[in-house]
């Protein structure tokens, strides 16, 4: 008993000493494999290659720690080189998650998870998480990350304090990027596998919610759904990773006691990962599922519920859309739905399409170009296709947001100004300002318009010009994927066919 509870530990250890290598590693080479696919010419009237590269840049202004020789992004400089100290573990580096500079776990693995989707599937063919600062103290300031002096505490889960959630979401992601880096990388890709298993097995074990144990979260990043889909979305990504029957029995087995059979839900974010976890199950159709027919039917029963909404061919619930056509779930950083809807159609358009099969719908049915169709409209509306003619990913096209709620972007580099600027010196000095940003966040997506297509550029409104990682790493699947469909279009092979 007590030498399991240390094994345990020793792999949490272990963990939160991985986290800043994985970050930093996996992260740069998720990003460079999405570069490698570049560049090729178009015909059309977005060229998606360019919001694809652009889309990339964005983590760079995200990163924090060092910075290395080869940063593009030149206006931020070295911040938070001491996180850890404190605590005696080294956990510096990694990336802020949005406009603040806090380094929140979930979202951050939520990232990963979505990055390496989308590499896995369109990019050529990212512990025992440590969330590091204080989103209370971090969030009463506006500060550049270059200046930061709140509170860099570092929050853990543990046997006593749980986070399924978290450790579940951290284990899908390493899972999903130890596949990236089978062939590129075996050794690491065997680290991360092992690290995923362990993960998982702590989180399955130890059962909670993160928000419970670390309790300012909530105010920023409460999981709302609790920690069931990401144990099973974590069991589906290790039985990608591992063909090991054990997790996909676990999916099976816990498919109606953690909802993954019976929640039938029109969203897929950070936090509520059922559709996921439903169309990654569905696609499981092989010769050798066909004793698990009866399960895996009804996951693939929701959901067929989820993207039937997304296309407004439910009889009842449906997405609503703004009048312009732009998908809408809620106010606050409805992008993030976005993406993720345009990524999900997007997967489930190509796996019809090479099965020969159609979407049933409540009032008909879909083919795979026509679900692909709408997914792109979505992105079109993301670069400019809109009632407002703007393009809600940063420093696309001609016309994009001035004034993003983002710390870093909206006061003068600490390159060319390395007076310390303090916490409410931030504020009144900067953040009240009507003047543009000073530094362009590039390939951030923000939080977008109302539900009337009207977008305020206003840096006091987090809810529409606040950017996040999670938005953009899902938005780049879906471009790799329109890239690759312009460059098939033009005959030129792409580097992404030779896998
Ligand atoms: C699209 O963008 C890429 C990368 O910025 C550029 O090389 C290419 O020329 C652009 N294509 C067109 C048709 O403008
Ligand atoms: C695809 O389905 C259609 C209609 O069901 C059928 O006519 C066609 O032969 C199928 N093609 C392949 C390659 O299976
Ligand atoms: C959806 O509504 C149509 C028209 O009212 C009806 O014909 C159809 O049977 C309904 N489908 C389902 C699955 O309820």
């Amino acid at each position: 008993m007590e030498e399991k509870k240390e094994k345990q530990k020793q792999c949490m250890v272990l963990f939160s000493k991985q986290q800043k290598h994985f970050q930093r590693n996996c992260f740069a080479l998720l990003l460079c494999m999405f570069l490698a696919i570049l560049p090729l010419n178009q015909s059309h009237s977005f060229n998606y290659t360019q919001a694809l590269s652009k889309s990339l840049l964005y983590f760079e202004s995200q990163r924090s720690g060092r910075l290395p020789h080869n940063q593009r992004v030149t206006w931020r400089y070295h911040s938070a080189l001491t996180d850890g100290l404190e605590q005696g573990v080294d956990l510096v580096g990694g990336y802020y998650d949005a406009g603040d500079n806090v380094k929140f776990g979930l979202p951050m693995a939520f990232t990963i998870t979505m990055l390496s989707w989308g590499v896995i599937e369109y990019g050529g063919d990212m512990v025992r998480r440590r969330r590091v600062g204080d989103g209370d103290t971090d969030h009463y300031c506006w500060q550049r990350p270059e200046d930061m002096t709140t509170s860099r505490r570092a929050y853990k889960v543990d046997e006593k304090n749980p986070g399924s959630d978290v450790a579940g979401e951290t284990a899908a992601a390493m899972a999903a990027a130890s596949i990236v880096f089978r062939k590129l990388n075996p050794h690491y890709s065997n680290l991360l596998l092992r690290h995923a298993k362990q993960l998982f097995e702590f989180g399955d074990k130890y059962r909670g919610k993160y928000d419970n144990s670390i309790e300012i979260v909530k105010g920023y990043y409460p999981s709302v759904s609790g920690f069931m889909d990401e144990l099973l979305w974590a069991a589906l990504w290790l039985y990608k990773a591992t063909d090991m029957e054990v997790y996909l029995k676990y999916v099976l087995e816990n498919g109606h006691g953690f909802g993954g059979i019976t929640w039938a839900i029109t969203e897929f974010s950070w936090d509520v990962k059922y559709a996921g976890v439903q169309i990654i199950a569905s696609m499981l159709r092989e010769e050798k599922y066909k004793e698990h027919k009866h399960v895996l039917e009804q996951y693939r029963s929701k959901a067929e519920y989820y993207l039937c909404a997304c296309l407004n061919k439910n009889n009842e619930t449906n997405v609503r859309r703004t009048p312009g056509g732009l998908l809408f779930i809620r106010q606050w950083n409805n992008m993030q739905y976005v993406s993720t809807a345009s990524f999900l159609l997007t997967i489930y358009s190509d796996y019809l399409q090479s099965t020969n099969q159609t979407l049933k719908c409540d009032r008909g049915s879909v083919n795979s170009q026509e679900i692909f169709v709408f997914a792109k409209s979505q992105v079109d509306y993301i670069l400019g296709a809109n009632p407002m003619s703007i393009s809600y990913l940063v420093g696309y096209g001609l016309n994009f947001p001035q004034r993003v709620h983002h710390r870093g972007a909206s006061i003068e580099s600490y390159k060319g100004n390395k007076g310390f600027i303090g916490c409410t010196q931030g504020y009144d000095n900067w953040f009240k300002r009507l003047a543009p940003n000073p530094n362009v966040v590039v390939g951030a997506l923000v939080g977008g318009p109302d539900e009337n297509d009207q977008f305020r550029d206003q840096r006091s409104d987090f809810a529409q010009t606040e950017a996040c990682t999670y938005n953009t790493a899902t938005l780049a699947g879906v471009l790799a994927r329109l890239h690759r469909l312009i460059s098939h279009d033009s005959h030129i092979s792409p580097l992404i066919a030779s896998s």
